[in-house]
Parts: structure tokens; sequence; C-alpha cells
């Protein structure tokens, strides 16, 4: 990999990158997910990757989850997806751009859920999962990567919502995306980022997953040579 003819920004810098859906499981043949594609995520890998970072891309079941030149962490529930990635640091930077699911099944079924015959629906009991993003942005110093960057999948008041998502979150950048019915965020190869660190709100405008991922890709490059 080389990026252009010049030096490699992100040269010798690990940054682990989330991506993707989780799965979470409700007996062995079902499950609870969501239509994450990883096409954000695996963009942005590539695009570490090829400005010289170690990437370790840990991902669940997505359509999109083989980033060139990462080495490719596969999972499938929010439970594996935080063991690994706590297992992959540490590290200068850590990207969180999977589509964690919020709950899981309480008591995943050992067999097959059968109908009994009497036409009644079982009831699912869910609890929460571990923020993942949370957990690592509020990480000691000296173990917490010097960059946390999270993204946030929003409907209604973006701006709004994304700035306390920031707070609540501890992490140093949020890359906002609204994703009400007809955004075709979700699975499209197109989004518009608002792109907000302790300070600033930027609104990148509408554009490719792949240019955002350059754009960010060279954004953490700057960070990390003293330039922002
Ligand atoms: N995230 C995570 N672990 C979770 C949930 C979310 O690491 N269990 C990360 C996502 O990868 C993303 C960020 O947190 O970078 C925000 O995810 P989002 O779903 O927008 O935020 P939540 O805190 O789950 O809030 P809500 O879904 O209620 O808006
Ligand atoms: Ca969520």
């Amino acid at each position: 990999f080389t990026h252009g003819s010049g030096p490699c920004p992100l040269e010798g810098r690990t940054v682990i990158v989330t991506s993707g859906p989780t799965r979470e499981p409700i007996d062995p043949v079902r499950y609870i997910s969501n239509a994450s594609s990883g096409r954000q995520g695996t963009a942005i890998a590539e695009a570490l990757a090829s400005q010289g970072a170690i990437v370790k891309f840990v991902t669940g079941p997505a359509e999109f989850s083989k980033p060139r030149g990462c080495e490719i962490i596969p999972v499938e529930t929010a439970l594996e997806m935080e063991a690994a990635v706590t297992a992959a640091l540490p590290a200068d930077a850590a990207i969180f751009a999977a589509a964690v699911a919020d709950w899981r099944i309480a008591q995943p079924a050992d067999a097959k859920l059968k109908k009994d015959g009497s036409g009644t629906a079982p009831a699912l009991d869910f609890i929460a999962n571990p923020d993942i993003l949370a957990s690592v942005a509020h990480l000691p110093a000296g173990e917490r990567p010097a960059l946390v960057i999270g993204f946030a999948a929003e409907t209604g008041n973006l701006e709004t919502h994304a700035r306390n998502k920031l707070a609540r979150k501890g992490c140093d950048w949020l890359l906002a995306n609204d994703v009400s019915p007809g955004s075709g965020v979700f699975g499209g190869a197109d989004t518009r980022i608002l792109f907000l660190d302790g300070t600033v709100t930027d609104d990148w405008g509408p554009q490719s997953k792949t240019a955002v991922a350059t754009k960010l890709a060279d954004r953490i490059g700057k960070h990390f040579a003293g330039g922002n």
C-alpha cells in the first residue's frame, strides 16, 4: 500500500475499527440484528491501511467485511465484539463504526423454539448490551487510545442528539448521520456527515462513504502529526 508518492502519515500507528451489525441469538437458528452493511467501516479501514496504519478490523456479519490490508477479526454478538476490541488494545486510535445491538436476549434457548399449538407467540426478555465505545473512551489514561472516534445514527434533531452523544460517550470525535427513512444511509453508498469534536461542529455535506473515509483518515493523520 502506498499513499500517492508521498510519505505514509499513519505509518506504525495501530488503529482498531469496529464495523457491521451484531447478531444476538434467540435460539440456535434465529437472531436479532440490523441492516448495517459495513460499507462505511470497511472504507475507513482501507483508507487508514492505505496511509500506513496497522488496522485491526473487528466486524460483525456484514455484506462489506473484508477491507484490504487489514487484520480481520470476525465476531457475531456484542459481547464477542467487546472481547475482541479489548484483546486488540492497546491502540493509538479506535473508531467505532459498528451498529451494535443495544439489547440482547436475556436467555437464548439451547434448542429451537417450537410452536406449542396454542397460537400464542413467545415473549422475549431483553437485557442491555455493554457500550463498547463508552467503555473504551473511559479507560484510564495510558490504556485509552489517544483518539477515540464514534459514529451516531440519528433521526430528528441531528446536532442536538449528536452533541449529547459526544458528551455521554466520552469520545474525542463524533461522526453523526441522519438515518431518517428515505435518507438511504443504511446500506447506501452515500452519506452526509456532521462532524463534532469538543469545540467544532462541521457539516461535511453529501458525499460518498469512501470520500468520508479518506477525509477522516487525513484528519487522523494530521492529528497525529500535531496538526490539529
Ligand atoms: N456503540 C458501541 N456499543 C454499543 C452501542 C453503540 O460501541 N453497545 C457505538 C457505535 O459503534 C457508535 C456509537 O456507539 O460509534 C453510537 O451508537 P448509537 O447506536 O448511535 O448510540 P447509542 O449510545 O446506542 O444510543 P441510541 O441508539 O439510543 O441513540
Ligand atoms: Ca444504539
